[in-house]
């Protein structure tokens, strides 16, 4: 099964990822994290990311278009593959279908998960990130369950991503406003997309994304 699961900065990509790879047992593909771990590891590839990535800007489609094509090609994706924040521009997305053609593969579906742009600025200021595991919560919406405690791995450090800043987040969501709607106009005809509300809470939108993908 290969999936792509997109949606504005905080939607909630990041976390309906971690339950679908868990159900359904197949690699997680985060663009985001994949020039993340980059910028950690001091990597040329990192260098030039986070120069974009610090002003909330998309890094250029040819770069990003290459590591996706590279990723892909690693025997993991056979059994089925979730890209999360790729395609992010109508370019990437007609590289992608490209790279698909070449593999001969395909995308099975397009999840789109619908946020109100107004709700985002306060999804990703709250956001809290476990160093240890990297699980994802909100001082709010989503607290762990022992404060200050990771549900996932008991770690107690947590940190916010340097992008959650007030003003780079505005930059974000602004950016990717922007570049969504061809995309989403481009998988719909293709009959690929499925919208699913992203304001129903976690477990609800967890539910809805089970549907689709049985
Ligand atoms: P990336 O890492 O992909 O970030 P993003 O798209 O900005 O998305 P986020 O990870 O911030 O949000 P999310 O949707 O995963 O939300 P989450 O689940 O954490 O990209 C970062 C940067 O890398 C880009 O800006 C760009 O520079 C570069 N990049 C990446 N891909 C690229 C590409 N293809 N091309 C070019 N450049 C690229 O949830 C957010 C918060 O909300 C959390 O605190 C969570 O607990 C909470 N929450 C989640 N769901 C709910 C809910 N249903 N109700 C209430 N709260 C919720
Ligand atoms: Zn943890």
């Amino acid at each position: 099964m290969n999936l792509i699961i997109m949606g504005l900065p905080g939607a909630g990509k990041g976390t309906q990822a971690e339950k679908i790879i868990a159900k359904y047992n197949i690699p997680h593909i985060s663009t985001g994290d994949m020039f993340r771990a980059a910028i950690q590891n001091e990597t040329a590839l990192g260098l030039e990311a986070k120069t974009y990535m610090d002003k909330g800007e998309l890094v250029p489609d040819e770069v990003t278009n290459g590591i996706v094509k590279e990723r892909l090609q690693e025997s993991d994706t056979e059994k089925g593959f979730l890209l999360d924040g790729f395609p992010r521009t109508l370019v990437q997305a007609e590289a992608l279908d490209r790279i698909m053609t070449e593999l001969d593969k395909k995308i099975d579906a397009v999840i789109n998960i619908d946020v109100n742009p107004e709700v985002l600025m306060q999804r990703l200021t709250g956001r809290i990130i476990c160093r240890s595991c990297g699980a994802t919560y909100h001082k709010t919406n989503n607290p762990t369950k022992v404060e200050g405690t990771c549900d996932r791995c008991g770690g107690h450090e947590f940190y916010q991503r340097d992008d959650d800043k007030p003003e780079t987040v505005e930059n974000r969501i602004q950016i990717n406003l922007e570049q969504s709607q061809p995309i989403i106009e481009f998988y719909s005809e293709k009959g690929l997309l499925h919208t699913v509300d992203g304001e129903i809470g976690i477990d609800n939108v967890f539910t809805e994304i089970q549907k689709i993908i049985e």
